[in-house]
């Protein structure tokens, strides 16, 4: 059983990072193997809607994002975790999930999503709404906790003093753990739910 972890920060050791690594160390202790992928930092381009993956596999751009999107298909759950920038998730991370998430062909159903965010101030839910709704298309479940997943800092140490942050990113790792055990054990016994992809309804007639 694999998470993969995304880090959307550029600081590779600042707020995101120590709430992630919470999530990591306690994943780890409920035997759940773990990948962190440093996403922020990356110069990466966003979606142009070309098309290409529609009828070619993985995106036009043969970056981070196809070599994340191979390891996604064999992993249980994905951790993205993200600063507030402007109140809304940073830049760098958005562009990668679109394209990870457009691109990509494969199931995600019943691999399980949980998004974390990092601020100094304001903007938290906010952010944290917006990078839930690429697992709520996808039919991933998303893992909650005991707050909506959520540190408070400007610097690292900042948020090694949030103790209630620190609680809910452990809460959150184990109720993962626990969800991605259960999925697996019914997937075994009975197989995965039914999905329609019947319709796609776009009214391109206009009416
Ligand atoms: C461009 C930019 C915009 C930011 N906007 C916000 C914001 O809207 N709300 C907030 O609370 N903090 C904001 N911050 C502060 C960071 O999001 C916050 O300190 C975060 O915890 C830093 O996480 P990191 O160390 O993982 O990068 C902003 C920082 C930058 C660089």
């Amino acid at each position: 059983m694999k998470v993969l972890v995304l880090n959307g920060s550029p600081n590779e050791h600042g707020c995101t990072a120590t709430a992630l690594e919470e999530v990591i160390r306690t994943l780890r202790e409920e035997g759940i193997e773990t990948e962190l992928i440093q996403v922020g930092g990356e110069d990466v381009i966003g979606c142009k809607a070309c098309g290409y993956c529609e009828i070619n596999e993985g995106c036009v751009y043969d970056d981070l994002v196809n070599e994340t999107a191979a390891k996604f298909e064999a992993a249980d759950g994905l951790v993205v975790g993200s600063p507030v920038y402007y109140a809304s998730p940073n830049g760098t991370i958005l562009s990668f999930m679109d394209r990870l998430f457009y691109s990509s062909g494969f199931s995600k159903h019943m691999k399980v999503g949980a998004a974390v965010v990092s601020a100094r101030r304001g903007g938290n839910t906010a952010s944290f709404d917006v990078l839930n709704k690429y697992f709520t298309i996808s039919g991933m479940p998303v893992v909650s906790s005991t707050y909506w997943n959520q540190v408070h800092g400007f610097s690292a140490e900042d948020v090694k003093k949030d103790l209630e942050g620190l609680q809910t990113m452990r809460n959150l790792a184990r109720n993962m753990a626990f969800l991605i055990r259960a999925i697996q054990a019914e997937k075994e016994k009975s197989g995965l739910p039914e999905e329609e992809h019947a319709f796609f309804t776009s009214f391109p007639d206009g009416k």
